[in-house]
């Protein structure tokens, strides 16, 4: 059996992968904003556990296709170590198709190109990154632990290894006053990691985090619906990518909108602005239906 230890988090674009918690929690867990792995201390699984569930699924799960390895930032484990999952779940599951696990910009920092190409080879080939703001004010505020040069940096090493990279933009971050510029340079980061996959969540403030503390404290304005949709139309607007996936359909979105860009960047953008301009006949989801 695979007994998940603690709470266990997934993009919504692993909803049908086995998720096999090859480390728990986050090696780095400082981000203002981040209530995931606060209760858990980081530590890397025992190998033969692992090899335990591997071979529970096998026998248990028919037809296992993606893996997702959590928790918050797998990529931190050693090499050699993510190589004998690797070659363990290869042996398991021949009909495979994709690994993927969270990678932060600290993981990123550690691992060589040449560490990630190899990984890649043996089946890692996604990385899921939260990038939440190009703004340096933003991300300092939030203590991402890197600059918007920096994450260009280290993305653009995963890149270099051949990985698919999954981004994700933090909506409403920045509070009003920040929320243009916040827009703005997160459009440009992104264009600079050129990332196979784009998604925005809206910040949620959650108990027992910095953020939390600094709401009570009036320190925060979270934003309305409609201030949001502006912030994702400025974002949209300033995006010059090749070829991305854009997704807003995570759960703490209010707005859920698909396409690929750039092609579909003047629809999306024409979406926004109709929404702006009749914002009582948009479909907002409801706040009860929202979630982390
Ligand atoms: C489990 S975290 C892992 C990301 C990875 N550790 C990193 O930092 O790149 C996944 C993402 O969830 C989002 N997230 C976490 N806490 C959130 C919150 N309170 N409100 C909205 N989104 C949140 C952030 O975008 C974060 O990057
Ligand atoms: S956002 Fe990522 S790096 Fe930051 S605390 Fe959460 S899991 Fe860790």
């Amino acid at each position: 059996m695979i007994e998940y230890q603690g709470s266990v988090f997934r993009p919504p674009s692993e909803a049908n992968s086995l998720i096999l918690q090859a480390t728990l929690g986050c090696s780095y867990n400082k981000c203002t904003f981040c209530a995931m792995y606060r209760e858990k201390r980081f530590r890397v699984r025992p190998i033969a556990e692992l090899r335990k569930e591997i071979a529970w699924a096998r026998d248990n799960l028919g037809g296992v296709r993606k893996i997702f390895l959590a928790d918050g930032d797998a990529l931190t484990a050693k090499a050699s170590f993510l190589h004998e999952v690797l070659d363990c779940i290869r042996e398991a599951f021949p009909r495979l198709q994709r690994v993927s696990c969270y990678a932060s910009p600290q993981s990123l920092q550690i691992r060589t190109v040449e560490e990630m190409r190899e990984l890649k080879q043996a089946g890692l080939s996604q990385y899921y990154l939260g990038v939440e703001s190009g703004c340096d004010a933003t991300l300092l505020h939030m203590e991402k632990g890197v600059d918007g040069d920096e994450m260009v940096r280290v993305a653009n090493k995963a890149s270099d290894a051949g990985i698919k990279l999954s981004t994700m933009i933090l909506l409403g971050i920045a509070g009003r006053s920040g929320s243009d510029r916040h827009a703005k340079e997160s459009a440009r980061v992104i264009n600079a990691i050129s990332p196979r996959f784009v998604s925005t969540l809206v910040v949620t403030p959650v108990e027992g985090t910095p953020l939390w503390d600094q709401k009570l404290a009036g320190d925060v304005d979270e934003l309305t619906p409609i201030e949001l949709a502006q912030e994702l139309r400025t974002f949209l607007a300033h995006t010059d990518l090749k070829s991305s996936i854009f997704r807003s359909n995570h759960a703490s979105n209010y707005l859920a909108l698909k396409g690929t860009l750039p092609k579909d960047k003047d629809a999306l953008v024409d979406v926004l602005d109709e929404v702006l301009a009749n914002p009582r006949k948009a479909a907002f989801v409801p706040d009860w239906l929202r979630a982390l």
